[in-house]
């Protein structure tokens, strides 16, 4: 949703962005050449890899994108450290990577057999094996119930997982989910029986929710009169989060851009399946008294 991101953060010459969820850095790049280069990016990301990838994906921009590895809940250390006040926007772009998922020995994907990680960023104490070996059933139950909307059959699912201790690998993980799922359920998803264990999971070891939750309340503090906060999320709780806390700071601090969000074009759909369940919702900072 590049396309939708710009026209919403609306990215003007000499402007300062923060890209709170860098990546591979596409929607850095777009925010660049929309501007002619003339802005200034700060671009985070908790994950290594992709800051270095990033790096070399925009060295054409190199003097006006500043890279740090590290949390986007922690923008206002990081703007500090810059002696910046305040940023015309803030763009984050929620989720894992196709870097992630398809890189190896990360235990995203249940498509591999790896050892069970799943964290963005290698300073995380918590992994995967953590979650799936020390949880007790019940909070193991709550996980993937919650953040995995796996309503029917979290408890099914925790019980096998127990069950199987010690799993050490994604391969072990799948074989204890599919083991829980009655035969005919399995056929009948339209995606992989494990996809909705291995987001909670994930989400559960990154501190997804909670982590949102926490930065988006302190973002306005730091965004000028008439700035833009843009959000693209994957997961019904992340949309329901934004959309709360956007509409707890309308008013007073925020307003709402995008009555209802925004979803991926059809050619969009065509061209990139995995954007299927993107959402983006936006505001603009109210002009202070
Ligand atoms: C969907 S990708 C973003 C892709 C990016 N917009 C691009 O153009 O390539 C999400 C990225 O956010 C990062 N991420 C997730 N949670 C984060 C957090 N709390 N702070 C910083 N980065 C985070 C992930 O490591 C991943 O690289």
């Amino acid at each position: 949703m590049v396309h939708e991101a710009l026209h919403y953060l609306l990215p003007k010459k000499n402007g300062i962005y923060i890209d709170g969820t860098l990546g591979e850095g596409n929607h850095t790049l777009a925010i660049l050449e929309a501007t002619e280069g003339r802005c200034r990016v700060i671009g985070l990301d908790l994950d290594r890899e992709a800051i270095r990838l990033a790096e070399s994906n925009l060295r054409a921009y190199s003097d006006s994108v500043e890279l740090f590895e590290a949390s986007y809940a922690d923008f206002d250390s990081v703007l500090r450290s810059l002696d910046i006040e305040k940023v015309s926007g803030i763009l984050l772009d929620l989720g894992v990577s196709t870097l992630q998922l398809k890189g190896d020995g990360r235990g995203f994907s249940y498509e591999k057999d790896e050892p069970l990680d799943m964290r963005m960023s290698s300073r995380n104490p918590i992994t995967a094996e953590t979650i799936v070996n020390r949880y007790s059933e019940s909070e193991l139950a709550r996980v993937i119930f919650e953040l995995g909307d796996e309503k029917r059959f979290a408890r099914r699912i925790s019980r096998h997982i127990v069950r199987r201790r010690p799993l050490l690998t994604t391969g072990d993980l799948v074989s204890a989910v599919r083991n829980a799922l009655p035969p005919e359920e399995i056929r009948k998803r339209r995606r992989h029986f494990a996809t909705r264990v291995f987001q909670a999971i994930r989400i559960e070891v990154n501190k997804e929710i909670d982590t949102l939750e926490r930065s988006l309340v302190r973002m306005p503090d730091y965004i000028k009169d008439g700035g833009r906060l843009v959000v693209i999320s994957f997961h019904s709780l992340e949309d329901r989060a934004v959309k709360n806390k956007f509409r707890e700071m309308k008013d007073s601090e925020l307003k709402i851009l995008t009555k209802k969000p925004v979803v991926p074009s059809e050619r969009e759909l065509i061209s990139n399946p995995r954007s299927r369940s993107a959402k983006l919702r936006a505001a603009e900072r109210i002009a202070r008294g």
